[in-house]
């Protein structure tokens, strides 16, 4: 998969505008608050469907403007295909591929599969424990429509779960009624459960290698998914998890909330058998994510079996000169979309480059 042209109307600040993007490297570069980064959310949401940045669709309107669309054409096994997503304030997104409009979003996943390494990407090490859980989504999302669906399937028996809870608390349902979602949510959730263990397991192999390249092998990873109890110690799977929520069942009513579940899990990381959350420096944090976010593209191109797009937004300048050595290696033959605000730097860095500046919007090609 290699993608080609990228044509955006309405999006952010750009009214009408396309992209051709270089086979390897392209250089996105422009002062601060130009447009670069809305040019990698562009392809991030063709993607996976969503924003990095916002939830909210209206956001990525152009000021004054009711509609946006997103159009990528690119060759994958030697056919040049596209993929568009068009929105209209107040209505649903609408994804079509190749001229077909397909009436699932998750019909798009894993068609342009891609990895963004960002410098909110840190917050993978050191946010919350639902920043590690959105990871695991994203990747796993893209990689396996069945984790997709019972995802989107879990988030509705917990949402409608909690309705009852809610309901309990003053008195206006039945304790028998929990019955069916607690069995329902441990089923699913169970599924989910097990596909982010997996996960775990094969990003913390992946990241011990690559950590090696960044630290000299003086630094190992271990990766423990953390759920309702010890993954070691679930006998009977699912009837596990549901066992944890029965028990808990009065707790549960009390807070008004489903308490556990994937929706509660963490992926707890650490580094020479510490916590890199809560005991490594920035820098070491900065490694991890980007340890992380190269095992997730490599990941994905095995699982795929074709090449993912790279994304980097802003993050080359944050990395001394021997991790940018490193990155630049790694990423060698993969196609990269990086944004910078400093281009001069990389004339001497990388050959075979495009460069791409951009101003208030407008995009402005130039040949090296
Ligand atoms: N919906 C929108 N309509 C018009 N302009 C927008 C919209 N959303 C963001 N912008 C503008 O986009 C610019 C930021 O673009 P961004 O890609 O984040 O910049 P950078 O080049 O620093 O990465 C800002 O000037 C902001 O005002
Ligand atoms: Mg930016």
């Amino acid at each position: 998969m290699r993608i080609k042209r990228l044509y955006l109307r309405n999006f952010r600040n750009y009214s009408e505008d396309s992209i051709d993007f270089a086979y390897n490297t392209s250089l996105i570069y422009g002062d601060n608050a130009q447009g670069k980064t809305n040019i990698i959310e562009a392809l991030f949401m063709i993607s996976t469907g969503k924003s990095h940045r916002t939830n909210n669709l209206n956001e990525l309107v152009k000021h004054g403007e009711n509609y946006f669309r997103i159009l990528l054409d690119f060759e994958d096994n030697g056919y040049d295909q596209n993929i568009e997503i068009k929105y209209v304030k107040g209505k649903r997104k609408e994804l079509f591929i190749n001229g077909v409009k397909k009436d699932r979003i998750s019909d798009m996943l894993g068609v342009v599969p891609s990895v963004l390494f960002s410098p909110e990407s840190i917050l993978y090490i050191k946010g919350s424990p639902g920043e590690r859980r959105r990871i695991m989504d994203i990747v796993l999302c893209q990689v396996n429509k069945d984790y997709l669906i019972n995802l989107q399937r879990y988030n509705r028996i917990i949402k409608n779960k909690n309705i009852v809870l809610k309901q309990l608390q003053v008195g206006r349902n039945e304790k028998e009624q929990l019955d069916i979602w607690d069995e329902e949510a441990a089923l699913t959730g169970f599924k989910i459960i097990k596909e982010r263990h997996i996960l775990a397991e094969e990003l913390e192999n992946r990241m011990n290698e690559i950590m090696e390249g960044i630290s000299e092998g003086r630094e190992r990873i271990k990766i423990q998914y953390k759920t309702f109890k010890e993954i070691d110690k679930i006998q009977n799977g699912y009837k596990d998890l549901l066992e944890t929520i029965t028990n808990n069942r009065e707790k549960e009513i009390e807070t008004g909330i489903s308490m556990y579940g994937p929706h509660r899990d963490d992926m707890e990381i650490l580094l020479n058998g510490k916590s890199a959350r809560t005991y490594c420096s920035q820098g070491q944090q900065r490694s991890i994510a980007l340890s992380l976010c190269v095992a997730v593209m490599g990941l994905m191109e095995e699982k795929l079996g074709k090449k993912t797009l790279l994304l980097f937004d802003d993050v080359m300048s944050e990395l001394d000169e021997k991790r940018q050595k490193f990155l630049l290696e790694l990423i060698g033959n993969s196609q990269t979309v990086i944004t910078t605000t400093e281009k001069t730097k990389y004339n001497a860095l990388l050959n075979n480059i495009s460069f791409i500046k951009v101003c208030s919007g407008k995009i402005i090609k130039e040949k090296e």
